[in-house]
């Protein structure tokens, strides 16, 4: 499975070179982040694009990733701060009219869905929301891989920092996670020579049949 060569190839870069990745990969990761499955479907997380230096300084201060600032882009996960009902009646509706269906034909799922996040606190959902965020970062990963694009997944940012400087608060959003993209500066990067650790597959996984 040439997966698994892309996964072998990927790592977690630390310094890149000043290459650009093209609009056109930069689209393709997009997309299939936007094609990651999500819990209920609802796909509670918006994805933020920045290249613009000054943002991305802003946004690297205080973090010892300097791959926030130097990098070709960097991808912001933003992930809903709450659930409400208005965003799911929106959110079946386009279900309804993608597939032809008639309006109100999925009630049953509407009133299921959003009684369900009806019993959660807005903590709950924000946690919920950036859990969905984490699988669309994995396909980030992996489509990068694909690409032979380098990227970073990371933790390592001031949220605050990142809900204000984008304005996220006041979209119901928060920073969960983030991915820079770019090449990996071979001769520079201590870690583009050293062997992927993983665990033996026999520790990892346990097959019960
Ligand atoms: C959710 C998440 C957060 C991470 N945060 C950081 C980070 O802040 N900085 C960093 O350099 N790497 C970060 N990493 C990369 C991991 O350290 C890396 O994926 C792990 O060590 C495995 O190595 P590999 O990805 O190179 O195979 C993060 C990875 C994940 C999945």
């Amino acid at each position: 499975m040439e997966l698994i060569k892309n996964l072998q190839w990927r790592y977690a870069v630390k310094k890149y070179t000043d290459e650009l990745v093209s609009e056109d990969k930069i689209d393709q990761i997009i997309e299939a982040i936007n094609l990651s499955a999500s819990s209920c479907g609802i796909q509670p997380y918006r994805l933020i694009v920045v290249t613009n230096p000054e943002i991305r300084q802003k946004l690297a201060e205080g973090s010892f990733n300097t791959q926030i600032l130097n990098s070709s882009h960097l991808l912001v996960f933003a992930a809903f701060n709450n659930i409400t009902s208005e965003y799911i009646a929106d959110y079946v509706a386009m279900m309804e009219k993608k597939r032809a269906l008639e309006v109100g034909a999925l009630n049953p799922l509407k009133d299921a869905v959003t009684s369900f996040f009806f019993t959660q606190t807005p903590e709950q959902h924000a946690i919920w929301s950036a859990k969905q965020a984490c699988i669309g970062l994995g396909t980030a990963l992996i489509a990068a891989a694909e690409l032979k694009v380098d990227a970073t997944p990371m933790e390592g940012f001031d949220p605050e920092l990142f809900n204000n400087v984008l304005g996220l608060s006041e979209k119901n959003l928060h920073a969960s996670v983030i991915i820079s993209l770019g090449y990996r500066d071979t001769a520079n990067d201590y870690l583009a020579s050293m062997s992927k650790v993983r665990l033996p597959i026999d520790q990892f996984a346990t097959k019960i049949k």
